[in-house]
């Protein structure tokens, strides 16, 4: 197991990164203020892991409300969020009761919100089971339910007590869904670090073969990116917005699809590669670094190319984005590799052709 801080003062937790961590229930037992916990999971994920993860405890002398929840982007919203709500009301849970979010992204958004409302704020800790979950969701508090005007526009700043990323969880991941936990991978690489980056390009191959050795570093270097960023700027004030590459861009691409119609991290990727042609037409890097991104893409099973919705459609659903401000959308862009920067700058004619030019699908 390797472990890492989130640094937040008085609130600052350990990221718990290893094989089989999930039934450990001694690392968790430190961190509930009294025996009670939900888990709260979701219909794919509980057969496999709920009852690893409960009976431990159980065993420990904790007692478990299991909550299960419908799979999927499309479910999570505020009326799912209210069957967590007369699941826990209906089980008595207290102000120390502890919510575990056990599942990915989507669980742990959706639970963390339960957390910060229910009571008006209980513990939380964070089991996350998909690779997109585990290098990112997880990790830094940011928690929610999407909008049919928009994604993650309800929320909340919530930070877990505890993030047990249990990597022998990811055996039985589906192939798409660990493509779409490496777009958020090699964003860290190319905001921040382009060592790793390099690393990335370098390992791609073994990393979708799974190779666990590779999984767990590329885990590891991209929580501590992750917690380096949310320990400078915990509620996106600064530095963290850089974590948002692609996803003016994505966002947009989950809504109008439909959410759950593109993942999150296909959205995401295909996004990123829009913010670097945005970024080669501002002359800041060159076509060269756009098709290195592709290249990277490519080899990780990710989407390179956007639907055509038409350059309107994603103006018109960017202008909603949680970063614009009076008025103007605040994109992401890459100085160079390795190097992001926030830009509302960003001419509305030249928008307009990299939505319209070659990766936009035709
Ligand atoms: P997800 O939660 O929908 O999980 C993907 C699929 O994998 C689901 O069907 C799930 O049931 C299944 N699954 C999960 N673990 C599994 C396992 N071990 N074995 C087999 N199947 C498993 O999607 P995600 O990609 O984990 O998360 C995407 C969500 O995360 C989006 O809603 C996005 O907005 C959010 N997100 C939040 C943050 C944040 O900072 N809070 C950051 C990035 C993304
Ligand atoms: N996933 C973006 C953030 O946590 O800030």
């Amino acid at each position: 197991m390797q472990s890492l801080n989130v640094a937040l003062g008085d609130r600052a937790y350990p990221i718990h990164i290893g094989a089989g961590l999930l039934e450990r229930a001694e690392l968790i037992l430190p961190h509930l203020p009294a025996p009670a916990v939900a888990i709260v999971s979701n219909t794919t994920v509980a057969p496999l892991y709920m009852d690893r993860l409960a009976e431990p405890l159980e065993a420990a002398g904790v007692k478990v409300t299991r909550i299960v929840l419908p799979d999927g982007e499309s479910y999570k919203t505020l009326d799912t969020l209210n069957q967590v709500f007369d699941a826990l009301l209906r089980a008595r849970c207290e102000r120390k009761t502890t919510l575990i979010a056990l599942g990915g992204g989507v669980i742990g958004d959706l639970t963390g919100f339960a957390a910060a409302t229910y009571l008006r704020g209980v513990p939380f800790i964070q089991v996350p089971t998909t690779l997109l979950s585990q290098v990112d969701s997880s990790v830094g508090g940011k928690t929610g339910v999407n909008h049919a005007l928009g994604k993650n526009m309800i929320g909340a700043f919530y930070q877990p007590r505890l993030v047990l990323a249990d990597t022998a969880t990811l055996d039985t991941l589906p192939d798409i869904e660990l493509s779409a936990g490496m777009a958020e991978v090699i964003k860290y690489g190319l905001i921040r670090d382009l060592p790793f980056l390099e690393w990335l390009e370098a390992n791609v191959d073994v990393l979708m073969q799974r190779e666990p050795a590779a999984l767990a570093e590329a885990i590891l270097r991209s929580c501590r990116n992750k917690a380096d960023v949310v320990a400078e700027d915990e509620h996106e004030t600064g530095v963290r917005a850089l974590l948002n590459l692609g996803h003016t861009f994505g966002h947009a691409i989950e809504t109008a699809a439909g959410y759950g119609n593109w993942l999150h991290g296909h959205a995401v990727a295909a996004g990123t590669l829009l913010a670097a042609e945005t970024s080669a037409g501002l002359g800041w890097i060159g076509a060269a670094d756009v098709d290195r991104i592709e290249r990277l893409f490519v080899h990780a099973g990710l989407p390179v190319r956007s639907p055509a919705y038409g350059a309107d459609r994603y103006l018109e659903l960017m202008a909603q984005d949680k970063k614009v401000e009076a008025g103007r959308i605040r994109f992401i862009l890459l100085r160079a590799l390795g190097s992001a920067v926030v830009s509302a700058e960003v001419p509305t004619d030249l928008l307009r052709r990299v939505l319209t030019g070659r990766l936009i699908a035709a």
